[in-house]
């Protein structure tokens, strides 16, 4: 219809999400900036949704949309898996939270020890933020040491150690709200600098050092080849602890996480999402000598002054275990993560071949079963297929992925054309099909050139 093709994608979007709409006006009355996760603010207005099976779900407005949020990476087994259902079902007949300790605490300990290859002991939590909370204070305890260094661009939840540097700009680290001795007690190093990081170890006063083992917020600013190595070498040279934040890369990059993909262990893992099968959970695993921190002895002073508590309400919470270790079991296959990883390189060479062969500029890019879509920037390595690490672009650029109206177009176009994306690029499960995913590029081509159309890419 002529007047369809003169409307903008803004305009088309907000005639046909109403019900969202309606329900973000109402929201800001309630939710401060109207959402309850930072991730899911939108404009003009995020979308709600009402259920979701395997690789889609619909919003209230009756759209099926292809999901590639994917429970924020926690679902690789896909929305409701059947057998994860059935085992919460059951679960559900006996009880919520017993208040003792379960044989499915057991199973999904047991799961956690099978596949990471650095799990000798580990703890339950109820989030990748208290897992990364838990990781550090045991690198400082068993250490003696007060420093944690992170990297700018790395994310490692909420907490109060986790902020500095996180986000753009990364030259400046003072967090509203976070007091300036737990800043300062952050060692914020230039991502990917490993001369920083040799140099500042050798001071000596550096418990660990934590990091996204796919580089920031999951390839985001992806690691060199080879830093991962590097890193450990470093860290064994200056007696300083490894911290792998897997709570994405865990059970993704491989069943046993990125440690098994690129065959470097680290002292301590925390976990999360992919860990507790769709449900609230987190996990902090590693050495045995580490562990020795949580243990109760016969000895008062060690429990008073020495041991490192760990409470908790929901730990391995009956519910989250059997999800955790039904999904865990799910995706102790290769298979799984082998499936997911071909569907998000089919999406990243599709999408870079419609930005190449259209001449707009942008890259898709990313690594395992991730993308990540950057618009109006282009890298020095551009070529259409498969793009997994962008040269020559400013990495708080690639952190912040496309800006302003660029980026509600993106997301809005591709609502329209029946595809959620996660932050601007998406997170897949097995459930993704081939066909799905050259729907979703076919999707990404109309967006793009209208986007053209609109005059988005002039400069
Ligand atoms: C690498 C990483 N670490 C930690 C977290 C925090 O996990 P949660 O949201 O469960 O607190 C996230 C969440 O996205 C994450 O991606």
């Amino acid at each position: 219809m002529a007047q369809q093709a003169t409307r903008t994608i803004e305009r088309e979007f907000v005639e046909e999400f109403d019900g969202s709409r309606q329900r973000a006006m109402a929201a800001i009355e309630i939710f401060p900036a109207g959402i309850t996760h930072d991730v899911r603010f939108a404009k003009p207005f995020p979308i709600y949704c009402t259920r979701a099976e395997g690789a889609y779900k619909w919003d209230v407005d009756g759209h099926q949309l292809i999901d590639y949020a994917m429970g924020h990476g926690a679902l690789i087994a896909g929305h409701n898996h059947p057998e994860i259902k059935a085992v919460v079902a059951e679960q559900l007949e006996r009880g919520t939270h017993l208040g003792a300790s379960t044989d499915y605490e057991l199973a999904w300990g047991d799961w956690v020890q099978r596949l990471v290859p650095s799990a000798e002991r580990l703890k339950f939590t109820s989030s990748g933020t208290e897992s990364t909370l838990l990781g550090m204070r045991l690198a400082r305890a068993y250490t003696g040491r007060e420093k944690i260094m992170k990297f700018t661009g790395h994310f490692h939840g909420w907490q109060d150690y986790a902020l500095p540097g996180e986000k753009p700009p990364f030259d400046v680290h003072n967090v509203p709200g976070v007091p300036k001795g737990t800043v300062d007690s952050v060692v914020v190093a230039p991502v990917n600098d490993l001369e920083f990081v040799d140099q500042r170890l050798s001071e000596g006063d550096v418990a660990a050092v934590i990091l996204e083992p796919s580089g920031a917020s999951y390839t985001t600013i992806p690691l060199p080849e080879g830093f991962l190595k590097e890193l450990r070498a470093l860290t064994e040279k200056h007696d300083t602890l490894l911290i792998f934040d897997e709570v994405i890369t865990g059970f993704r990059w491989a069943p046993g996480g990125a440690q098994e993909r690129f065959d470097v262990l680290p002292d301590i893992t925390t976990m999360a999402k992919i860990v507790a099968g769709g449900l609230p959970g987190g996990c902090v695993a590693g050495k045995r000598a580490i562990f020795d921190m949580l243990e109760i002895k016969d000895d008062p002073e060690w429990n008073a002054l020495k041991r490192i508590g760990h409470p908790g309400t929901y730990n391995a919470n009956p519910l989250s275990a059997v999800a955790g270790a039904k999904c865990l079991e799910i995706v102790s296959d290769p298979a799984v993560q082998r499936h997911s990883d071909d569907m998000a390189a089919r999406f990243r060479a599709g999408a870079n071949d419609v930005l190449v062969s259209n001449d707009i500029p942008g890259f898709v890019y990313g690594e395992a079963s991730v993308f990540h879509i950057m618009l109006g920037e282009t890298c020095d390595n551009m070529t259409s297929g498969d793009l997994r690490m962008p040269e020559g672009v400013d990495p708080a650029k690639l952190k912040a992925g496309p800006a302003g109206p660029l980026e509600v177009a993106l997301n809005s176009g591709m609502l329209i054309e029946g595809a959620h994306l996660f932050h601007g690029g998406g997170l897949l499960s097995m459930k993704h099909t081939a066909e799905d995913i050259d729907k979703t590029i076919e999707g990404f081509k109309r967006t793009v050139l209208r986007m053209r159309d609109e005059g988005m890419f002039e400069s």
